[in-house]
Parts: C-alpha cells; structure tokens; sequence
C-alpha cells in the first residue's frame, strides 16, 4: 500500500500511561493493515522503540548528530515487524533541554526528505509529557502531524495532562493538527461517568477503550510489542478495534480545553460526584 500523503499521528499523554506500548500496538495494526510504517520516538529516555526493537539497543538522533555521524542508515532502526523506527534522544537527565532532541530530529527528517523517498504510508510520534515545553510540541509546531491522540486513565494527574494536551493541539491547529481523540488506557467499567464529563468538557471524543492487562507486562519483559507477543489478548483486540476507528475518521471538532478556572470547577463536580458515591466506591 503506498498513499501520495503519509498518515502522520502523534500520541502524547503524561509519563507512564501507556504511549509507547499503545503506540507500539498501533504500529503493528497498520503494518498488519500493509501500511509502510515509520515511528518517531521522541524521549531522552530514548525507550520508545524498545518494545519494538526487542531489547536491542537502540541509536538516537542525538547521539549521531554530537559525534557528527549522522546518517540515514546509521539513524534507522528496522525489526522483524516491518517498523522502521527511528529515536530523538536527548541530553543526560540533569543537563541540558530534552525537547531540543525532538526539534532536532524533526529539522533533519523534514531536510532529508526521507518519509516520502522512502514510501512511508504512515509516520507515528510517541511524544513525551504533557507538553508544557514547546519541544515537545515540536511534531505540532512544526506542522509535523495530521492528528494528535491523548491517551490517559481516568484520573486527575492524566486529565491534567491531557486538558494541557488539548490547548497545545488547538494550539497549532492552524498547522492542519485536529485532535483525533482520546485513548483510555486501563479502563475499567466505572470509569465511564468521569470519562464522558472529561471528554465532552473538552469537545472530544473517546476512539479507544484499552483494558489492563497481564500480557502487557509480559510483552515488556519479552521485548515485544504486544500484538506480536499475544495476538489474542484482549488489550490486541481493543487497539485493532481503536485503529479500525482511528483509519475511519473524518471530521474532528476543534477542542476546547477548560481554562484553569473551568479546570477547577470539573475537579470540584468530580469531587461531589466521588463523595456521593460514598467512600471507598468507584464514583458514578
Ligand atoms: N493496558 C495495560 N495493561 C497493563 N500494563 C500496561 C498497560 N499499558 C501500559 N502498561 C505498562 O505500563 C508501563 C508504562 O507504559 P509505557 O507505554 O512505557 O508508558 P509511557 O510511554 O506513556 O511512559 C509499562 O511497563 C507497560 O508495560
Ligand atoms: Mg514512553
């Protein structure tokens, strides 16, 4: 399959949700769907492409442009999955600015030329945090992404992160960025009430419904991504499900991220919400 133009995702949600596992499973989705598949790894932990890249160690961007030995084949990461995957890096934690890693990667892949010399069909960023540096940003900023995806659980700190999200992707939405939707990572059954006030507060929608799972953590163990490890598994079957959804898109609203007054007010209707439901109960 080869389009004139490359589906270009971005994932961003705070650390540890889950970005670089979902976004792992995505790429293999579109590979099984015959996609040419590139994915963008952008974290100085540099542990995007791990799941994918079986343990391997892996080269960043940042590492090849110090020593002065950047090049395409040296940057390129293949796998036996068909997923090319390349990784931005970054300074030592402690030193320096991690998002300069991203805009880094992101000027050489725009100067090379490479998405379409080589055919990509579909370029997928796994972005860290929540964007409160513009580096991170930088896929958006720099016109870099078609659609954005927040993935988050239903808890304070992700929707934090995720409201944050939204008013970066409006943001940029001038640079052709729409929010494509909202990805629920570790659902479980009464996480729905919060989660449909979370996503309609910002006019989005949720495209993705992941459950926990224990052949996640397996997977990660086994340096697989998680399609690949258990094409059974019922975490497989729900982002075959979401990509399914993700490809069908049309239109997306604009979001509308709450202010921090707005914010404020949605933790305090939560809040009633969770004492009503009495102590120790999941709120309703
Ligand atoms: N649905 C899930 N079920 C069980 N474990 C999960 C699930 N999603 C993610 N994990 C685990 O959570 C950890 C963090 O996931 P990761 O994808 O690295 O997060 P992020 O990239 O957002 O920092 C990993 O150990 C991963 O195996
Ligand atoms: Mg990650």
């Amino acid at each position: 399959m080869s389009s004139e133009k490359a589906l270009r995702w971005v994932f961003f949600g705070k650390g540890g949700i889950g970005k670089s596992t979902i976004s792992s499973a995505v790429c293999c989705e579109l590979a099984a769907r015959g996609h040419k598949v590139l994915r963008v790894g952008c974290d100085p932990k540099k542990d995007s492409s791990s799941g994918l890249m079986g343990h391997r160690p892996v080269v960043t961007y940042s590492e090849l442009y110090c020593a002065g030995k950047v090049s395409e084949d040296r940057l390129i990461m293949s796998n036996e999955y068909g997923i090319d995957c390349v990784e931005a890096g970054g300074p030592e934690p402690g030193t320096g600015c991690a998002g300069r890693g991203v805009s880094l990667l992101l000027d050489y892949l725009n100067e090379s030329g490479l998405v379409r010399r080589r055919g990509y069909d579909s370029v997928v960023y796994d972005v860290l945090g929540d964007v409160v540096c513009g580096g991170f940003a930088a896929p958006m900023r720099m016109g870099f992404a078609d659609r954005a995806f927040i993935v988050l659980g239903v808890d304070l700190m992700s929707m934090l992160a995720a409201n944050n999200i939204a008013k970066a992707v409006a943001r940029y939405s001038a640079n052709g960025v729409t929010l494509g939707g909202l990805i629920v990572n570790r659902v479980r059954k009464a996480d729905h009430a919060p989660l449909a006030l979370f996503s309609s507060a910002i006019n989005s929608r949720v495209i993705g419904a992941l459950p926990d799972d224990p052949a996640v953590v397996s997977a990660d163990f086994a340096g697989e991504p998680v399609p690949a490890f258990s094409p059974g598994a019922p975490f497989t079957a729900a982002v075959r499900a979401a990509v399914g959804r993700m490809l069908a898109l049309k239109s997306c609203p604009r979001p509308r991220p709450m202010s921090d007054a707005v914010f404020a007010k949605f933790k305090l209707e939560l809040a009633a919400r969770a004492r009503a439901a009495g102590r120790g109960r999941a709120p309703k």
